[in-house]
C-alpha cells in the first residue's frame, strides 16, 4: 500500500514557513489579482487566493472586471499595474472570455510581476537553467516529492501531458532535479509500455480516473494532477486511485493531493517577486 503524500499538509507547511519569513524579514508584498466575468470557478479559485495571501501577510488588491471588456481595457490596466510601485505580483485569472487572446495579455504582464510564471521569458529562463518564475502546480508537485522523502536525482521520470501551464515546466523541472525524463501525450504509442517504466509517474492528461494499474510499475510513485467532478459531485483526478493505490510505493489522492500546492506555490512567488524589483 502507498504512502499517502497528503498536499494539505504540506502545503500548509509551505504556508507557515512563508508567513514566518514575511514576519521576520519584514517583507511589504503584494500581489494583484484580475477577474474577467463571474464564472464560478474562477471566484472560487480567486478568493482562495485572496484568503492565502492574508494568511501570510501579502496585501491583495483584487480587480474586479466585466464579462464585455475589451481586451484593450485590459491591457491598459495591466500596464499600469506593471508601472505600480506598490504592486510586486500580477495574477490574470484564466481562462478569459472568448474575445480576449490570453497569450496576448499574458506577454503583456512584466516578467518582473509574472507569478503564474506563464510569461515566454519565465518558460524560456526555466528552460535553459535561469532565474525566473515557475508556474506554480510543477513547482508545487517538486515540494510535494521531496518533502515526502522522494529521490528525484536518476529516477526515470514519466509526464503523460504537455500542456503550457503544466507538462512542459514539469518536464523542465524534472530535468533540472536530475531525473530522466519522458512527456507522453495523446498520440504517443504503445502509452502503457512507456509509462510501466516510470519510478515517477506524473499524470496531467484531464481525462477521469484515465490511469489504471495496466499503466503502473510496482513500487512507483504515482502523482495525479487532474481534477474531476462525477455526476454525484464527488470529485477524482486522472488515476483511478483505488486501483493504483495498492501497487504504489507513494501517491496523491485527489483532493487533497496537488491541489493545494498551486496557492502554496503561488504565493512563494509572490514573496520571491518582491526581491525581483
Ligand atoms: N485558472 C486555473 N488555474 C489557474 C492558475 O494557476 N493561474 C491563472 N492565472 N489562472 C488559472
Amino acid at each position: 500500500m502507498g504512502q499517502r503524500i497528503d498536499g494539505k499538509v504540506i502545503s500548509q507547511a509551505v504556508k507557515d514557513e512563508l508567513k514566518e519569513r514575511v514576519k521576520s524579514e519584514g517583507i511589504d508584498a503584494s500581489l494583484a489579482v484580475i477577474q474577467v466575468g463571474t464564472d464560478p470557478a474562477s471566484t472560487v479559485y480567486v478568493g482562495n487566493k485572496k484568503k492565502a495571501c492574508e494568511y501570510i501577510g501579502i496585501r491583495s488588491l483584487a480587480f474586479e472586471l466585466p464579462e464585455e471588456t475589451s481586451e484593450e481595457e485590459l491591457l491598459e490596466l495591466v500596464r499600469e499595474l506593471n508601472e505600480r510601485e506598490d504592486v510586486d505580483g500580477i495574477l490574470v485569472q484564466l481562462p478569459l472570455p472568448a474575445h480576449m487572446d490570453e497569450d496576448k495579455v499574458i506577454r503583456t504582464i512584466d516578467p518582473k510581476k509574472d507569478v503564474d510564471g506563464f510569461h515566454p521569458q519565465s518558460v524560456g529562463a526555466l528552460s535553459i537553467g535561469q532565474p525566473g518564475f515557475v508556474s506554480c502546480t510543477p513547482a508545487g508537485i517538486i515540494q510535494l516529492l521531496k518533502r515526502s522523502g522522494v529521490e528525484i536525482e536518476g529516477k526515470e521520470c514519466v509526464i503523460v501531458g504537455r500542456s503550457n501551464i503544466v507538462g512542459k515546466p514539469m518536464a523542465l523541472l524534472m530535468l533540472r532535479e536530475n531525473a530522466t525524463v519522458t512527456i507522453c501525450h495523446s498520440r504517443t504509442k504503445h502509452l502503457k509500455e512507456v509509462t510501466k517504466r516510470a519510478d515517477i509517474l506524473i499524470v496531467a492528461i484531464g481525462k477521469p480516473k484515465f490511469i489504471t494499474k495496466e499503466y503502473v510499475k510496482e513500487g512507483a510513485v504515482v502523482i495525479d494532477v487532474g481534477i474531476h467532478r462525477n455526476e454525484n459531485g464527488k470529485l477524482c483526478g486522472d488515476v483511478d486511485f483505488e486501483d493504483v493505490e495498492p501497487i504504489t510505493s507513494a501517491i496523491t489522492p485527489v483532493p487533497g493531493g496537488v491541489g493545494p500546492m498551486t496557492i502554496a506555490m503561488l504565493m512563494n512567488n509572490c514573496v520571491e517577486a518582491k526581491g525581483y524589483k
